[in-house]
């Protein structure tokens, strides 16, 4: 087939409105817009402006009166316990409806915030949709992050209720949510007065008396009373969620994502971007907890009219390197996409693919992989163990959708291994030098988006259009800075090469190195400290951690380090999976005092390295490759050139 690629980017370049008003068609308004895009609005604009509309109407009463009621909506596949549960559309509006009277029942109204801190479990997707029907405002937590990170969520949601869960189930372990919870609840100083906790089994919880409510006995007595609530009208330009991402700091950036361009936007990357027709199952192996979750767990697959699948599990070790393809064959399921670090995790126990001819694949048609850089080999492999296309595919939690792809529905393109495609529709992507001006093509530079950025995309951060304006758009005026760095080759293709902020990216989640330094400073005994992202063959990058103790501080280095771990996994989470921290007796520095984090990573990796000219002392650079060779990091290998 030939690609419709060319022809189709080129329509939405040339007249964006048209496009976009085309796509729109797929969707159903309350009240149509009176502009397209209004660019006088917002911080650069807005889409869709003056409609009005429910995106839980679109992802599915719309279903349920067309057709869908007794197609599967969502398949729970819990690999940690080993069960399935199916919901039609039909049975999930109702546990939708029903949830959604609990919350209105409880205050919840348009405009309001609710948390949602919950392990992968249906009641996760239920919560979402619910709010989405008042016109409620969610924001989901991920699970792996501790009661601090939600504490700094409260504080800038400022959540009437939160919904979570007694637990969550990771391999070999239960992780008790409850007490996170609580802790996160004591610390914030917004304070909840509701929460509605789903007991699960494997560890029930202690309710609080006065604020906490049993989400099942709540649902329950709602769906005996037959209780129905409609779906709220929204403007097309009210925020349908916030989800917080990293920033450069430990402050996180609350995404904002707006009901209309977000629902005409997913709807159509389903179809022309991922090849989906409605009526197929798609699945997303991530977590609820991140953008994907949002966009291809739970909002795209559903407005498009597929089944969805929600995945509780590991990639390997629940039970073993054959999960994901059990799940596709159990489940008829015809796209997988999940980050590149999933299959490295199968490829490191299960080289040879032995487990793939065990399961009926005939229906899967495509691999999609995005997250963080999908490695040639890891590609390459999946390729061969398969036998389908994979498509790596590059975005961002901001951006809410592929801005690079092969869009496989339009017809796919060439497939160039390390680059994630070419850009989308609305997406004018750019690659200037540090002063903003255009560099030539193949040249490495910062990747920007010119604005405006398409349907879909954040409109401003939380309560703070300045934060948006200055992290943003104020380095490159009139683009959206990227924050990644990378080039575009003779064929359009762009090649993604690092991020240009304190940004890295472990096992597929995106964790600021600032974030935890400003931990490791807390502790009593650390005069100054530097964390890195090192190489790290099954996540990507792993954190690494350096600290230079207070004068007069003779402790054991293991201690210390041993402390410092536990303090980042109390303060940030066990995702943050901080596990090497070295002591060492000066940190490398230019003159004018800045970090050579740069460096001290290019050793720690052993690429080539060449010595800063601002550098105040070359001999700490010895003294750190030392003390990573030390750790079985770096060292020997390191390439120096001087
Ligand atoms: N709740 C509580 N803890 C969680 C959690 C959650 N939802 N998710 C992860 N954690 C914990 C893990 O148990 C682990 O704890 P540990 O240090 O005690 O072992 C820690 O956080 C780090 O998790 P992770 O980085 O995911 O490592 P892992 O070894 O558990 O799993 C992979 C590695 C590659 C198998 C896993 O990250 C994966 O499947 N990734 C691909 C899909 C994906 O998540 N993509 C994200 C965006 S698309
Ligand atoms: P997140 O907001 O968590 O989705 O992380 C976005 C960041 O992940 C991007 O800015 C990139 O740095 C990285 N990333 C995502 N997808 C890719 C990809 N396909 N190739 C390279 N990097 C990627």
């Amino acid at each position: 087939m030939t690609s419709r690629y060319h022809e189709v980017y080129a329509a939405g370049k040339a007249d964006p409105e048209t496009f976009w008003a085309e796509a729109a068609r797929d969707i159903d308004w309350i009240k149509p817009w009176d502009k397209v895009f209004d660019a006088e609005a917002g911080v650069y604009g807005r889409w869709f402006a003056g409609a009005e509309c429910n995106t839980c109407f679109n992802a599915l009463d719309r279903h349920v009166a067309c057709g869908r009621a007794d197609q599967l909506a969502l398949i729970y596949d819990s690999a940690m316990r080993g069960t399935v549960r199916k919901f039609t559309y039909a049975e999930m509006k109702r546990e939708v409806v029903a949830l959604a009277s609990v919350l209105k029942n409880q205050g919840v109204q348009k405009g309001d915030r609710v948390i949602i801190y919950m392990p992968m479990v249906p009641e996760a997707v239920f919560s979402m949709l619910a709010c989405a029907r008042l016109g409620a405002i969610h924001s989901v937590v991920f699970g792996g992050f501790a009661a601090r990170e939600l504490a700094t969520r409260i504080d800038d949601a400022t959540p009437k209720l939160i919904i979570s869960a007694s637990c969550g189930l990771e391999p070999g372990r239960t992780v008790a949510y409850k007490p996170l919870l609580d802790g996160a609840i004591g610390m914030a100083h917004h304070k909840v007065g509701r929460c509605l906790i789903l007991q699960r089994d494997q560890q029930r919880c202690d309710l609080v008396e006065g604020r906490d409510l049993d989400f099942a006995d709540q649902v329950a007595r709602e769906r005996a009373a037959g209780a129905n609530v409609d779906c709220v009208p929204v403007k097309a330009t009210d925020p349908l969620y916030v989800l917080y991402t990293s920033g450069t700091t430990g402050q996180p950036k609350g995404v904002v994502r707006d009901n209309g361009g977000h629902m005409v936007a997913l709807k159509w990357s389903m179809e022309n971007e991922f090849g989906i027709k409605p009526g197929e199952v798609f699945w997303a192996a991530s977590d609820v907890g991140w953008v994907v979750g949002h966009s291809y767990i739970v909002y795209a697959p559903l407005l498009h009219g597929c089944t969805t699948v929600l995945f509780e599990g590991k990639p390997v070790g629940t039970p073993d390197a054959g999960t994901f393809w059990r799940v596709i064959a159990e489940h008829g399921v015809v796209a997988l996409f999940t980050a590149p670090t999933a299959f490295r995790a199968i490829k490191g126990q299960d080289p040879l693919g032995s487990f793939v001819p065990k399961y009926d694949l005939k229906k899967f048609r495509t691999l999609f992989l995005a997250g963080e850089r999908a490695d040639p080999p890891t590609l390459e492999w999946a390729e061969r163990m398969l036998g389908v296309p994979v498509i790596d595919h590059w975005w961002q939690t901001e951006t809410g959708h592929p801005i690079t792809q092969n869009p496989v529905g339009l017809g796919r393109l060439p497939v160039k291994h390390g680059s994630p495609g070419v850009p989308m529709p609305g997406f004018d992507v750019q690659v200037l030098d540090d002063a903003g001006h255009p560099v030539v093509r193949g040249t490495l530079g910062n990747v920007v988006l010119k604005l405006p950025l398409p349907p879909g995309c954040l409109p401003t951060l939380w309560n703070a259009d300045q934060r948006f304006r200055d992290a943003y758009l104020a380095e490159f005026p009139g683009y959206y800075k990227t924050a990644d760095a990378g080039l575009v080759d003779g064929d359009g293709y762009l090649f993604i090469m690092a991020r240009t902020d304190d940004i890295i990216n472990v096992a597929g989640h995106r964790l600021s190195t600032g974030g935890m330094e400003e931990v490791l400073a807390e502790h009593q005994n650390v005069a100054e400290c530097a964390v890195i992202g090192i190489a790290d063959a099954m996540k990507g990058q792993v954190p690494c951690g350096f600290v230079v103790l207070n004068a007069g501080v003779n402790r054991d280095a293991v201690e210390v380090e041993r402390e410092i771990v536990a303090l980042v996994r109390d303060r940030i989470g066990a995702v943050a999976a901080l596990k090497t921290v070295v002591v060492i007796k000066r940190l490398p520095k230019t003159r004018s005092g800045k970090i050579l984090r740069a460096t001290m990573q290019k050793i720690a990796d052993r690429e080539p390295w060449t010595m800063p000219a601002t550098i105040d002392d070359p001999a700490i650079l010895d003294e750190i490759a030392a003390a990573l060779a030390g750790r079985g990091i770096g060292g020997e290998g390191a390439v120096v050139s001087r």
